[in-house]
């Protein structure tokens, strides 16, 4: 989808549709909904006195306004009570209002930007939010369908703003929400891939191709690179595949190249069978976005690096496969992970923790300010939190306040969840210096705690995202599937560190 960005009168635009919108309960509405009610003869005072149109959030009515207005077709949205208004609804009825002009075959859409007015929010934001919904809204996962009918029309929006002192945040906002929702749908294209076209190779390629694109460096350790660096734990996950791990690491400079930096580090596992500790075969299909994590750190290093952020961003990515071969991983197998660590093997389907162990390990190397992992860590996050959040754990409360911050403006909701001393205990072993899994009580709580054994001193956060980076069913601006979860929450947090 092309975006524009025009400083003129809605009413003048010469599209296939235009979009205003109405604040629930409104009788008389005023700006440029005002206007084209004027335009349109207070047919849209009649929509609402006829009580076919409310305002309600998502609401949409199509109106024809014939030869008054520039364009063939009008689309009214409604954005829900007026105090209510965040940029979670704005997204939200963006995506709505996209999806509707792909159901009427519209190709050039022009819209306002909501909530500017009487919603008061900033134009930079809200033009941001408008062009997020649009394009995440939109999103369909159609590479493997081979009839190419994808039923999308929309080619073009043009954001329509009246007030010419606003066009420097129009176009900065315009230009941030769509580099953010390709980095979202870089990661939600990735997730979606089948295990056996995104293999740990597959994936690493896909990242070093991005990288060339957007200018960021990027090395990729194979298997004899990684079995140098005594990466011991990614090899015990790998060794039971045909497929070879990879280690992959995306460098932003950002304007200071000698700054100590952020690193994101994403759970790559690009097919979780469990392992010897097999899972049952029901639903084991879905374990393709076990690289959920690494997903979302390829997408945010995308749009870091094409928004240009300030920041030194390093993104690690640990990728391997989980397969139970003749030489995989067994059930009370000790592995030393690479900071000397001794870990004795409960499950292999606590493989995740595993391979960001090393990871974790690796990112310590870089002295960072902050470190932030995502995974699909465990199904027992997805008990406790469901698909509507995240759940967060640190050690360290101005990080974590940080991280959910970002996940309130974004949408992705993060929250905190406690590492307490019971939990490290669950994970202490006989046999080695720590085991890799914890029982179910708490088991969340468990995994958090066993990657924070390898934490050193610096702020850490962990985002289990086994609940939100995959979804069955559609929302707003989320189709069902792969989710792309954590990409606007790490560009956000981020372009905050600015
Ligand atoms: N990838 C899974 C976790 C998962 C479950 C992600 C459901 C998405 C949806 C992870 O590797 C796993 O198998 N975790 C185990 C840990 C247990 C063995 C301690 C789990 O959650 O059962
Ligand atoms: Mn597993
Ligand atoms: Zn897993």
């Amino acid at each position: 989808m092309v975006i524009n960005t025009h400083i003129g009168n809605i009413l003048d635009q010469d599209q296939d549709a235009i979009v205003v919108n109405l604040f629930e309960g409104v009788e008389m509405p005023s700006g440029a909904t005002g206007a084209m009610d004027s335009a349109l003869d207070g047919g849209i005072r009649k929509l609402i006195s006829g009580g076919d149109f409310k305002g309600k959030l998502n609401q949409t009515a199509v109106l024809y306004p014939g030869d008054t207005v520039g364009s063939q077709r009008i689309i009214l949205v409604g954005l829900g009570e007026q105090d209510a208004l965040t940029m979670e609804r704005v997204r939200q009825a963006s995506a709505t209002v996209a999806k509707k002009a792909n159901d009427l075959g519209v190709r050039r859409l022009g819209t306002i930007l909501h909530g500017t007015g009487a919603g008061g929010l900033e134009t930079e934001g809200a033009a941001q939010g408008v062009v997020e919904g649009s394009i995440l809204g939109t999103y369909v996962f159609s590479d493997y369908k081979t009839d190419h009918v994808d039923g999308q029309s929309l080619e073009e929006l043009t954001l329509v703003e009246f007030d010419d002192s606003r066009q420097k945040d129009l176009e900065r906002g315009a230009e941030a929400g769509r580099i953010i929702s390709e980095g979202t749908c870089l990661a939600r294209d990735l997730a979606s891939m089948p295990g056996n076209d995104l293999t740990p190779s597959a994936l690493a390629d896909r990242a070093q191709q991005m990288a060339s694109q957007t200018g960021l460096k990027c090395e990729i350790f194979d298997e004899g690179r990684i079995a140098e660096e005594g990466m011991r734990t990614i090899e015990a996950v790998a060794q039971g595949s045909a497929q070879p791990p990879r280690f992959i690491v995306l460098e932003h400079e950002g304007d200071r190249p000698d700054s100590t930096p952020v690193v994101i580090i994403g759970k790559g596992i690009t097919f979780d069978t469990g392992g010897i500790s097999i899972k049952g075969s029901d639903g084991m299909w879905d374990m393709k976005f076990d690289m959920g994590g690494a997903a979302a750190t390829i997408g945010a290093m995308q749009a870091i690096a094409r928004l240009g952020l300030p920041v030194r961003v390093i993104g690690v990515v640990a990728a391997a496969e989980n397969m139970p071969g003749s030489r995989a991983l067994k059930p009370g197998d000790i592995v030393k992970s690479m900071c000397g660590k001794t870990i004795e093997i409960r499950s292999t389907d606590a493989e995740g923790r595993l391979v960001l162990a090393d990871a974790v390990t690796y990112a310590a190397r870089l002295k960072p300010t902050a470190a932030i992992d995502l995974a699909t860590l465990t199904g027992a996050c997805v008990t406790a939190l469901g698909h509507e959040a995240s759940g967060l754990m640190s050690n360290d409360d101005a990080l974590a306040d940080e991280v959910s911050a970002a996940g309130d403006r974004t949408g992705e909701i993060a929250w905190r969840l406690p590492i307490l001393e019971g939990h490290r205990d669950l994970i202490k072993s006989d046999v080695a210096d720590i085991k890799n899994t914890g029982g179910r009580p708490g088991g969340a709580l468990t995994g958090g705690a066993f990657i924070e054994a390898f934490v050193q001193e610096f702020p850490w956060a962990h985002l289990d995202i086994a609940g939100t980076a995959w979804i069955g069913s559609d929302r707003p601006y989320i189709p069902k599937g792969g989710t792309g979860v954590g990409v606007r929450l790490l560009v956000d947090f981020v372009r905050n560190r600015t």
